[in-house]
């Protein structure tokens, strides 16, 4: 127990680690296509009012619930409002949520170490053109291959977790997160010097309002808010690990930077090459397993080698740090009941797994795939459940906690470090952010959903 109390050891590996956990899969896959879907540059802007405005409210909300209380979230609800018990189960929807997250990051990363696999052994450079999206299929329905790379994910993710906050956690984002930026700009110089690259750079910022349709504002809403990782608790146990002399609004402004950042070229590194090789765009699985390996064998074999091997490593990457993330939040909650971190960790890690192969047969074509309910399969509803539903009710449910029944002078307090920090800005993050708009988007967005 008592390691799981010692936090990050300076800002910045705490920002890497928070920036790590925001940094994931939805970066990579899904914003840039979002950005291209609704309207290029148009998409932009709003991603960033929203992402800055709404996000990262929810962000530094979330990090001051748990640097306040030091507890994990179930905890820290109950620490901050006593009277009212009935808080804490907010924090246990949001340890619910990472976790079924956690079980469906493990089966996507599974593949992506897969991928990884195949194409720095040549694998992929022998499949032709048209085969990649049977050749996914085979592979995702196939009983032993996904089965066996999500163990293996899962394994590399416990063993972060089992060296601990500052050994494991700390230390593996602030080497993972540099070597990740310098994966993705290998990719944005190739990618930008093929010919016909601008063409990928006019689908992903040339602005065109027409194409911003409400349902594309809710995508961008939702967008905003994943991949900052808020609405499940994960910020508020690394809030609960970051030093007291932090300033917290830097953090979180760093935090929401880096984020941004790596999504943008995320999509400089991939859409000019999918235009320039006459692809068309997509977003997800379709984008990552069908698409790009074509886009990677037009760049000859060794082009393959080097770029498929570059961007499916950088997957694995993004993957990891975010799987890491969810697996601490669940297990630092274990572990304050369990009374050992180790035990913990080692306990959700099979659990997780045992829902994740689940999960991985009820894929298109596995074996569980033709179980459904009410028309969906598990995967289906795990995705469905993760992405839709659960992070905003609960980050409805943590904003407005934090907003109207956190004392505000607790708030300023800790946002000012016991007032050594000035705060000129609080009264327009409390009163305007924190207290009205963030909630009232979250409930447009919860009602338009459904
Ligand atoms: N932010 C991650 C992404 O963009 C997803 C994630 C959500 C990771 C919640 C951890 C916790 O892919």
């Amino acid at each position: 127990m008592a390691e799981s109390k010692n936090g990050f050891s300076s800002s910045f590996g705490a920002i890497m680690a928070a920036a790590g956990s925001a940094i994931g899969l939805g970066n990579i896959w899904r914003f840039p296509y979002i950005c291209g879907k609704y309207g290029g540059g148009a998409a932009l802007v709003l991603y960033l009012v929203f992402v800055f405005l709404i996000g990262m409210t929810l962000l530094l909300s979330e990090l001051v619930i748990g640097r306040r209380t030091g507890h994990t979230p179930m905890k820290a609800f109950e620490a901050l409002q006593p009277k009212r018990r009935a808080w804490r189960y907010v924090g246990l929807i949001g340890i619910i949520t990472c976790f079924l997250i956690l079980s469906i990051y493990l089966v996507i990363s599974g593949w992506t170490l897969n991928y990884f696999w195949e194409s720095v052994s040549g694998t992929l450079a022998s499949v032709a053109d048209g085969d990649f999206a049977a050749h996914f299929a085979a592979f995702a329905a196939s009983p032993v291959a996904p089965i066996v790379c999500l163990v293996v994910f899962a394994a590399l993710t416990l063993v972060v977790i089992l060296g601990g906050v500052q050994n494991g956690i700390e230390k593996v984002s602030k080497v993972l997160m540099p070597v990740l930026l310098v994966l993705v700009l290998l990719l944005c110089v190739r990618s930008l010097t093929l010919p016909g690259a601008s063409k990928g750079l006019a689908y992903l910022f040339h602005p065109d309002f027409s194409k911003l349709s409400w349902e594309g504002v809710l995508a961008i809403l939702g967008q905003a808010l994943f991949s900052l990782s808020v609405g499940m608790g994960v910020m508020i146990v690394y809030g609960s690990y970051i030093p007291k002399s932090d300033n917290l609004f830097k953090s979180a402004m760093w935090i929401t930077v880096c984020d941004t950042a790596i999504a943008l070229l995320a999509g400089v590194a991939i859409f000019p090459a999918v235009f320039a090789f006459g692809q068309s765009p997509d977003g997800g699985p379709g984008l990552v397993f069908n698409v790009l390996p074509v886009v990677f064998n037009s760049m000859g074999n060794v082009g393959s080698i080097v770029f498929g091997g570059a961007f499916f490593l950088l997957l694995a990457v993004a993957a990891l740090t975010s799987a890491i993330s969810l697996l601490e939040a669940v297990t630092a909650w274990g572990a304050e009941y369990l009374h050992k971190r180790n035990v913990s960790a080692a306990l959700i890690t099979v659990l997780s797994c045992v829902v994740a192969v689940l999960a991985a047969y009820a894929y298109e074509g596995g074996v569980l795939g033709g179980v459904k309910l009410g028309g969906m399969s598990l995967f289906d509803w795990l995705n469905k459940l993760t992405g839709d539903y659960l992070p905003p009710i609960c980050a409805l449910l943590t904003i407005l906690f934090f907003g109207w029944v956190v004392k505000k002078d607790v708030v300023r307090d800790e946002l000012s470090n016991g007032g050594t920090l000035p705060t000129r800005w609080f009264e327009f993050f409390y009163l305007v952010l924190a207290r009205w708009l963030a909630p009232i988007a979250l409930i447009v967005a919860l009602v338009a959903g459904i």
